[in-house]
């Protein structure tokens, strides 16, 4: 198939981009089975052009068995038929195209779905064979080898490992899964691995996708001799992530991105403790750009903030890649909720769930986030109902509980449904709208009755709505922001606000207190979190975009 040149301009669009997170099952549900779908999101395309996000950004819509909602795959070169087809996907590439949009889409390399072909003929043909060689498949500790080959434990919770009863009956060797057992851990260091991703990346760049997410991003390459963990892990030396190796793997994916026109992209999901380390995936020959990850588990505290924007800034630039900012994803505690809490940090590990959150304040708080994220340089993400402030669904019966961390912590952890609660559009009762022509559906997970102030139609009538907030400073991002130069220049306004501006003609102020303060005169006011506010003050938990005074 001959290359294809996507998108209007061959700038690097990449580096300034506001990029809207689909997930695709919560998204729109076009044929009434409660589950969003492609045709569900062609619908909306022109909701996401008007909000004026340069992108979009769609967790995984391969062919699965949906034992963690497709991040386990089971055909990376297909669509699963509950979202729709190949055709399908195809059709919604060219329509975002067609709005001015770009799309890009989720690989999951570090593991495939345990009814992937090759993790079946692995099975299927037994010790030794190379099929096997692609899996980590290894003998377990102990008589009999009946304990696992290392200590190392899933991120959903058990041990990483699962023993395998060979076609004979007898019992076999163990099998790597950092996540679900019904995701193998794929061998990278097998050659034909990496071969065989670069014939997948290349199926959707020649079918016009704009570039990637990729998932796990520093998980790819196990240490030799897969060593225990011990008692007390050392969080930088993990045996299972961020080994050397994994650059040599995005270096010949960028030669294969490079090779296409219309500057596609890579972006990594890369969980490591420091922006130092994450950095060094963005060198110019690896990926384009990573989540910020530091800036959504930041408490809600100025000197928190500012330091992780600093290192954030500083090490960004020491390897010339965009900066990030993201508040939300489908993995984390939504931050209207997050904010509202006593601690407003967030650790994947560690959800709390359980804790009371002042929704009223989190609001808030989530509204100034917004104009902060949005107005410092670089790329921006927002996820699916972060432009309707939705809060995390906390209250979603435990029969209805989806995510596999549930069963796997052994219902201690509720997971990440809260923050995947399909969409309001319209309406004043579930399915508000989701199932579009389909009233009667019943969404895959259920909607709290009161989304319905939050819908996208009420939302749109309201000129003070977060909607519309995010619709308004999208539009000046777009206009004003995106060109200003990267650097950010502190202003000393007190301890409990930030202030910078980035250029004479645009300053961000945040206050962070509980009292309102007096604004700078000599500015023109561009936006505000907060419509309360009279003239020359800067509200509690609030922030306004200020330019010049003409
Ligand atoms: C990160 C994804 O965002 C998450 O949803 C998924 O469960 C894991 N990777 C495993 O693929
Ligand atoms: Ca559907």
């Amino acid at each position: 198939m001959p290359e294809t040149t996507t998108g209007p301009s061959t700038t690097a669009w990449w580096r300034t981009a506001s990029i809207y997170q689909i997930y695709v099952r919560s998204f729109a549900d076009a044929n009434g089975d409660g589950i969003g779908d492609l045709a569900g999101i062609r619908s909306r395309l022109p909701y996401l052009r008007d909000l004026g996000v340069d992108a979009l950004w769609l967790t995984p819509w391969y062919v699965s068995p949906m034992a963690d909602a497709g991040y386990d795959v089971a055909d990376y070169c297909d669509i699963d038929p509950v979202f729709g087809d190949l055709g399908g996907a195809e059709a919604l590439i060219e329509a975002v195209h067609e709005h001015g949009l770009r799309i890009i889409v989720d690989i999951v390399p570090n593991h495939c779905s345990d009814r992937h072909p090759w993790f079946q003929a692995a099975l299927a043909a037994g010790a030794g064979s190379p099929e096997r060689g692609r899996f980590w498949f290894v003998e377990g500790r102990g008589e009999g080898g009946d304990l696992p080959p290392n200590d190392w434990q899933a991120y959903f919770g058990g041990p990483a490992w699962t023993r395998i009863t060979e076609s004979d009956g007898s019992p076999g060797p163990w099998y790597l899964h950092m996540f679900t057992p019904e995701q193998p851990d794929l061998n990278w260091e097998d050659p034909g691995t990496l071969a065989a991703f670069e014939e997948i990346l290349r199926f959707w760049l020649d079918r016009g996708v704009d570039g990637f997410r990729i998932d796990v991003a520093h998980g790819l390459m196990k240490k030799h001799g897969l060593p225990d963990v011990g008692p007390v892990p050392i969080p930088d030396d993990l045996p299972y992530q961020d080994r050397p190796e994994v650059h040599d793997v995005y270096r010949a994916w960028r030669r294969v991105t490079d090779s296409y026109a219309g500057e596609r992209v890579m972006v990594g999901e890369i969980w490591l403790p420091t922006p130092e380390q994450y950095t060094r995936y963005l060198r110019p020959d690896e990926l384009h750009s990573a989540f910020n990850f530091e800036f959504l588990c930041s408490a809600w505290e100025p000197a928190a903030i500012r330091d992780v924007i600093d290192y954030t800034l500083a090490s960004h630039a020491s390897v010339g890649a965009p900066p990030t900012w993201v508040l939300s994803n489908h993995d984390t505690i939504r931050h209207v909720t997050r904010y509202g809490r006593e601690d407003t940090s967030f650790d994947m590990g560690h959800k709390r769930h359980d804790d009371p959150s002042d929704l009223a304040l989190g609001t808030r708080r989530a509204r100034a986030a917004a104009l902060l994220s949005l107005a410092l340089p670089g790329g921006v993400y927002v996820y699916q109902g972060d432009e309707l402030g939705l809060a995390e669904v906390v209250d979603i019966p435990v029969d209805r509980i989806q995510d596999p961390t549930w069963e796997r912590s052994g219902h201690t952890d509720r997971g990440r449904d809260g923050c995947r609660v399909p969409l309001p559009w319209s309406g004043d009762a579930p399915p508000f709208g989701f199932s579009g022509a389909h009233p009667q559906a019943e969404p895959w997970l259920p909607q709290p009755a009161r989304w319905k102030q939050s819908t996208v139609a009420a939302q749109s009538e309201d000129s003070a709505s977060t909607l519309n907030l995010y619709r308004d400073a999208l539009a000046l991002r777009r206009k004003l922001i995106s060109q200003l130069p990267a650097a950010v220049t502190w202003i000393d306004a007190g301890a409990d606000v930030l202030a910078f501006s980035r250029s004479d003609a645009f300053t961000c102020m945040v206050n962070f207190s509980d009292v309102p303060i007096a604004l700078p005169g000599g500015y023109r006011l561009l936006a505000s979190s907060d419509d309360t506010a009279g003239g020359g003050v800067l509200a509690p938990n609030a922030a306004v975009w200020l330019g010049a005074d003409s």
